[in-house]
C-alpha cells in the first residue's frame, strides 16, 4: 500500500520523507490556505517545491469547475513537473476533463468522492485515482471503510486499475483497516502515519532491554 501525506506543510513532508516509507502527496486549496499560500503564482510554486521534496505522485488540485477551464488548468498544472497528478472534483465537468485529461496521458485523481456509484464513473473516465473521504463520512455517522470495501469490490469485478486513494484519514486505526480492505493507497496527515509506530510494549519492552544491557554491563 503507497502512503501519501495530505498535507502542503513542508517541514511535515519533508519529515515524511525523512522517514522513508513516502510515496506521494496530497494537497486542496484549504490546505493551501491553511500554509498561507495565496496568489496563483505563490501556489504554482509551492507545487514546484513539494515535487523538489518527493519522487512521485503530487496532487494538484484544480479550482476551475467548467471543462474548458478544468482541463486548461489541468494541463497548466501538469506541465509544471512529471510528478504532478491533477487532482479533479467529482462533478459532471470533472468527469469528462478527466476523460479528456487521462487521454492526453496526464494523471488524474478524482477527489470528493463520496459513493461507490461516483466511483465507478471516475474509473471508467480514466481517473488514475479516486479519493473516497472515510473520515468525513464517519463525521456525519456514514461508515466510511464500507465505501471503501464497495469501491475495492466494484474496481476488483471488472478489473479497473484506477487506484483506490482512501482519503480524509482521521486515525492511525483508519490506516490499518484500509490496508485490510485492500485500498491502493492512503493519504494521511503526519500524525495518524506517526501514529502507527506505538504500542505501549514496545515502550516498556524496550526500556527493560536497556535496562538490563545496562545492569549486565555492570557485572
Ligand atoms: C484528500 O485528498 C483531501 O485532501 C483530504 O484527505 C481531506 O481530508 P479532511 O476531511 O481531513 O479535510
Amino acid at each position: 500500500m503507497k502512503f501519501f501525506i495530505d498535507t502542503a506543510n513542508l517541514d511535515q513532508i519533508r519529515e515524511a520523507q525523512d522517514l522513508g516509507v513516502l510515496d506521494g502527496v496530497t494537497t486542496n486549496p484549504s490546505l493551501m490556505a491553511k500554509e498561507g499560500i495565496t496568489g496563483t503564482e505563490n501556489v504554482l510554486n509551492h507545487y514546484k517545491a513539494i515535487c523538489e521534496i518527493v519522487e512521485d505522485n503530487v496532487s494538484a488540485e484544480v479550482i476551475s469547475t467548467t471543462y474548458e477551464e478544468i482541463i486548461k488548468e489541468g494541463e497548466e498544472l501538469a506541465a509544471l513537473n512529471p510528478k504532478i497528478v491533477v487532482k479533479v472534483p467529482m462533478i459532471k465537468d470533472g468527469v469528462k476533463a478527466i476523460k479528456y485529461l487521462s487521454g492526453k496521458g496526464i494523471r488524474t485523481n478524482c477527489t470528493l468522492i463520496f459513493s461507490p456509484g461516483q466511483a465507478l464513473l471516475a474509473a471508467k473516465a480514466g481517473a488514475s485515482y479516486v479519493s473516497p473521504f472515510l473520515g468525513r463520512l464517519d463525521d456525519i455517522s456514514h461508515d466510511g471503510l464500507q465505501l471503501i470495501e464497495d469501491i475495492r469490490t466494484i474496481f476488483d469485478n471488472f478489473g479497473y486499475e484506477t487506484q483506490i486513494l482512501a482519503a480524509s484519514i482521521r486515525s492511525p486505526l483508519h490506516i490499518v483497516n484500509c490496508a485490510k480492505l485492500g485500498a491502493d493507497v492512503i493519504t494521511s496527515p503526519l500524525a495518524p502515519i506517526l501514529g502507527l509506530l506505538k504500542h505501549p510494549l514496545t515502550d516498556t519492552g524496550l526500556a527493560q532491554f536497556l535496562a538490563d544491557h545496562e545492569k549486565a554491563a555492570k557485572k
